[in-house]
């Protein structure tokens, strides 16, 4: 059974300064939650209970915000704001949340090392802060229920335009014939040249891995940058262990790019129960005066 999951949130978010200055970059809005909200309720809805989130300097308004606020929910029940209150509540009984510093901030890899020791040995997922997924069932979900018929880790890829492999981790395999949404992988290399890429696969930020990633974790070496990357532990890993890869065909944000986070901000300010229908009308009179 897959009930934890590891939320790497060190980053500084540069690709949004100076938002991102003295904010951290997961608690960005969408329309009236924070991204990180939506990534937990991912979790939360493919039966994630425990979160360990690797957390750094300036990301105390995270822990706060999966915290209970006695203040406010004092003041909501006082104003007789019960709706408010009931979303207040829900937020804090989500998850138990479980956080880890990561000192200096040295590659996803080494961001989910530092959760060994809370996880130990059992199956994980991860999770990362700031990719928005989108499906009718939840993509987490949906990766551990292939782990529990495969027993095996597996992580989610997305075709992207070969113009942009060399900004995510790229992986090739062979559709199992039973399950062609399934790749057995072959090969996985971290942000290639587009001469080395061997797919259009991209890694995309939901994973489940059993615990003997740690293993490699620990023995990768730094890139260029001096990070130790997931993928290059990935690697070796499928070297030892059958590996999978599932194809998602639904919609994802990489809500720390301005454009995509805005493209987030318009489908879900769209779909929202209050404001959706308003804010269409507007966005076509607006879209009819753009040339
Ligand atoms: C990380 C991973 C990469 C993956 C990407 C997805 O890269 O290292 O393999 O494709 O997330 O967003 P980052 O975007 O943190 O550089």
């Amino acid at each position: 059974m897959v009930d934890i999951a590891v939320i790497p949130v060190a980053g500084f978010g540069t690709r949004f300064l100076p938002l991102t200055k003295s904010q951290p970059k997961e608690m960005i809005g969408i329309v009236d939650k924070p991204v990180i909200h939506y990534i937990v309720e991912e979790a939360a809805k493919s039966g994630i209970k425990t979160i360990v989130f690797v957390t750094g300097r300036h990301k105390r308004a995270i822990e706060d915000y999966f915290d209970a606020s006695p203040e406010l929910e004092y003041h909501l029940e006082k104003q007789g704001k019960y709706k408010l209150l009931k979303i207040v509540k829900e937020i804090s009984n989500m998850i138990e949340p479980i956080y880890v510093r990561q000192k200096e901030a040295k590659g996803l890899g080494h961001a989910i090392l530092m959760a060994k020791k809370v996880i130990g040995n059992r199956p994980f997922a991860v999770l990362l802060g700031d990719e928005i997924i989108e499906d009718k069932k939840p993509l987490l979900k949906s990766l551990i229920d292939k782990f529990e018929t495969y027993q095996t880790s597996i992580l989610s890829v997305y075709e992207v335009p070969w113009e942009k492999v060399s900004s995510y981790g790229i992986v090739s395999g062979k559709p199992l014939e039973e399950d062609p949404n399934l790749l057995l992988i072959e090969d996985l290399i971290e942000k290639p040249s587009l001469n080395e890429a061997p797919s259009n696969l991209a890694i995309i930020g939901r994973y489940v891995l059993t615990p003997e990633i740690f293993k490699y974790l620990k023995i990768i070496k730094p890139d260029k940058k001096g990070e130790y990357q997931l993928t290059d532990a990935l690697k070796l890993l499928s070297k030892k262990d059958v590996i999978y890869a599932y194809k998602f065909k639904g919609l994802r944000f990489d809500t720390g790019n301005k454009l995509e986070y805005l493209k987030a901000t318009l489908h879900f300010a769209v779909n929202h129960k209050e404001i959706g229908e308003d804010f269409k009308i507007y966005l076509k009179e607006f879209a009819s005066k753009l040339s």
